[in-house]
């Protein structure tokens, strides 16, 4: 059959989709946590179709479906799965497949997303819950319209392995797909696009922005309580301890009952964590075990293999989701507990069900592997939602659409440079990274990788295997305090940026590429739209950091650095390098009065910022409870509070401003 030209239809502001034939089987959008959120798409900058329609056609090849879009010999191709050694997948082909990252970028990662963003300003889903196989700019045809020039690798210096395609080939089993086009007229405004289609961002609870730290595998309640009061005596906050495998009857398959030795009075446990101020996260992975309550009840709902022994329901039916959705609101919710770590919904392939197993709902093995985690995330956040509470977890394995979900991605794997790719590529796709801590092979490496994850958005220490606490490493104890106290300060900064990204879709963490296609960093990154942070890692004393245009002030003091693209920096071991925007607006928490902000403006130039605030805690803010606060200085230094919208009981009263560079 030949190639045929798709037909694009305009969804929503900026957002078009092309069908090829009916398509049955899932798709991931269909998974998302909201409906595309039109109203905010329609204020975006107008884009027009950024692809030449004319050559985005699919063809039907021997029961897989291919698709190809046109493709620029200066394009860059973001996103294409989360990766953690590569920024720019151009030149590679990726096999966008659900499995725990394997050292290598070829597509088999925890969010196997099939989205790719151009540097030219747009994004395109392949909106299937399927292996995507992608050709991105490798796959040279004989009828190109654009061919690259043929060399002699005797002669000509300039001879490549790969000459440029003019195209990025796509391929799924078929016959049916359907693809999503996004508008730019930026990558940034494309990446904002997909999200708000999503529904747009999600917006964490304010507690689950503070600090987390996750206990040994078999703790029980007693331990729990000389953990905390340890943090205590050391001084360091805890806003959520979590609980691994241990507090369950049985793990590896999974009970989700309490372990009646370990835990005789979990509700007991739990009032008394929040009574200070410390809120439970229960870790699980989905396959259930024979001894669990409702394992009888989900044995008729399951697939046809098991994991690790155990069940695997099938969650695409609601029969499903109901008796599992019960048993946690009774056993869990409903005595506080405030959310999950979804562990192992990632793959590798010697654990997990094979392609060709089946299920109930009729959905194939590969459908059920790619969508898990999405599943187990709208499952599970659906569940507070209905008593308003908002949540805020970890899951292992996710897709593209779940941008509104409140679950950060996490993975086995622990070098320190990809944890920090993995950060600034989670942004082109809609969801959210932790480098999360484990252990360190020294103090200095041990503050490096605190330093970091308190710039990310769950600053955790994952002390299941190692028992390490933020005081591991006495010699640093005072810095990673430090540390951890600046991400306290910086709370009302971040959690407007979240609200941004609930709001209008921009990623609270994103590469530099999206502040300007050329700077290339995987080792730098921006938070929030202001804040350019850049780690160091154990060994380095001194880095380079890469300037987007205009000038940058450095956050400690203020100071203007040089206005140039590039700078090294030395910051001796106590700091992780941080850089504001000139015109840089940080509304900072103060210690000593939670209703005071010290607003800190950088550098010279004008500057706005929106201070969001709510509840915090619930779902009221879609109803429209929630303030905003206009920071702004002008020219002249001239600083002014302007409150825009007040529906919420204000949280903060007090403005302290505070010009951090010298005239
Ligand atoms: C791993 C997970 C770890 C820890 C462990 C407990 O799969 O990534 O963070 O939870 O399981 O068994």
């Amino acid at each position: 059959m030949a190639a045929t030209r798709l037909t694009w239809r305009e969804m929503a502001a900026g957002v078009w989709c092309a069908e090829v034939a009916e398509q049955s089987s899932p798709r991931l959008l269909d998974l998302a946590a909201g409906p595309p959120a039109r109203e905010a798409l329609a204020t975006m900058p107008a884009a027009g179709f950024p692809l030449a329609g004319e050559r985005t056609v699919s063809e039907q090849i021997a029961g897989r479906v291919v698709l190809r879009f046109p493709l620029r010999p200066d394009e860059r191709l973001y996103g294409l799965g989360l990766q953690f050694r590569t920024l720019d997948a151009r030149n590679s082909v990726r096999g966008l497949r659900m499995d725990h990252y394997g050292g290598q970028d070829n597509g088999r990662t925890h969010a196997p997303c099939p989205l790719y963003v151009s540097s030219g300003g747009y994004a395109v889903l392949v909106d299937a819950a399927r292996t995507v196989t992608v050709h991105a700019g490798t796959a040279v045809r004989l009828d190109s319209t654009h061919p690259p020039r043929v060399l002699d690798r005797n002669r000509d210096a300039d001879w490549t392995p790969n000459p440029v395609s003019d195209a990025v080939e796509i391929a799924l089993s078929g016959p049916s797909v359907r693809v999503l086009v996004f508008g730019g007229p930026t990558p940034l405004d494309a990446v904002r696009r997909y999200v708000l289609y999503s529904g747009g961002g999600c917006l964490p609870p304010r507690w689950g922005l503070g600090f987390w730290h996750r206990v040994p595998l078999k703790f029980s309640d007693a331990d729990v309580r000389r953990e905390v009061a340890d943090f205590r005596e050391h001084g360091f906050p805890l806003e959520v301890l979590g609980l691994e495998p241990g507090w369950q009857s049985h793990s590896y398959p999974c009970t989700y009952q309490w372990d009646p030795e370990r835990y005789p009075e979990p509700e007991t446990l739990c009032r008394e964590l929040l009574a200070q101020g410390i809120r439970l996260n229960l870790w699980e992975n989905p396959y259930v075990s024979p001894e669990a309550e409702i394992h009888d009840a989900l044995r008729p709902l399951a697939g046809s293999h098991a994991v690790w022994c155990g069940l695997v329901p099938d969650y695409a039916l609601p029969e499903a989701r109901e008796v599992l959705g019960r048993q946690h609101d009774r056993e869990h919710l409903a005595i506080g507990v405030s959310g999950y770590k979804i562990d192992e919904v990632d793959g590798i392939d010697a654990w997990l069900w094979p392609d060709h197993a089946t299920f109930p709902s009729g959905h194939t093995g590969e459908e059920v592997r790619q969508t898990y985690g999405l599943w187990l995330q709208k499952l599970l956040t659906e569940l507070f939602r209905r008593r308003n509470r908002r949540t805020y977890g970890l899951v292992r394995g996710t897709n593209a659409g779940a941008a509104g979900y409140p679950y950060v991605v996490y993975s086995d794997c622990y070098d320190h440079r990809e944890f920090i790719a993995g950060l600034c590529n989670s942004g082109f796709l809609g969801v959210l990274w932790t480098p999360e801590v484990r252990g360190a092979g020294s103090a200095e490496e041990w503050l490096r990788r605190i330093q970091s994850v308190c710039f990310s958005p769950l600053a955790m220490i994952n002390a299941w295997a190692d028992g390490t606490k933020p005081w591991s490493f006495p010699e640093v104890e005072h810095a990673v305090r430090e540390a951890i106290g600046l991400r306290r300060r910086l709370l009302p900064y971040l959690y407007s940026a979240f609200a941004r990204y609930h709001f209008d879709g921009t990623p609270p963490f994103r590469a530099m590429a999206l502040e300007d296609p050329a700077l290339e960093a995987l080792d730098q990154y921006m938070m929030g739209d202001s804040l350019l942070v850049a780690p160091m890692f154990a060994g380095q004393q001194s880095r380079q950091v890469l300037l987007p245009p205009g000038r940058w002030a450095d956050f400690y003091n203020g100071e203007l650095v040089a206005d140039a693209a590039e700078v090294t920096v030395t910051p001796g071991l106590e700091r992780i390098p941080l850089f504001v925007r000139d015109g840089g607006i940080l509304p900072l928490a103060t210690d000593d009065d939670p209703t005071a902000l010290e607003v800190r403006h950088y550098g010279r130039g004008e500057g706005t910022f929106v201070l969001y605030d709510d509840d915090g805690e619930t779902y009221d803010y879609e109803q429209g409870a929630y303030n905003l606060t206009e920071l702004r200085v002008t020219g002249d230094r001239d600083a002014t509070t302007v409150p825009v919208r007040q529906s919420a009981p204000a949280t903060y009263r007090r403005f302290e401003w505070r010009f951090m560079t010298q005239t």
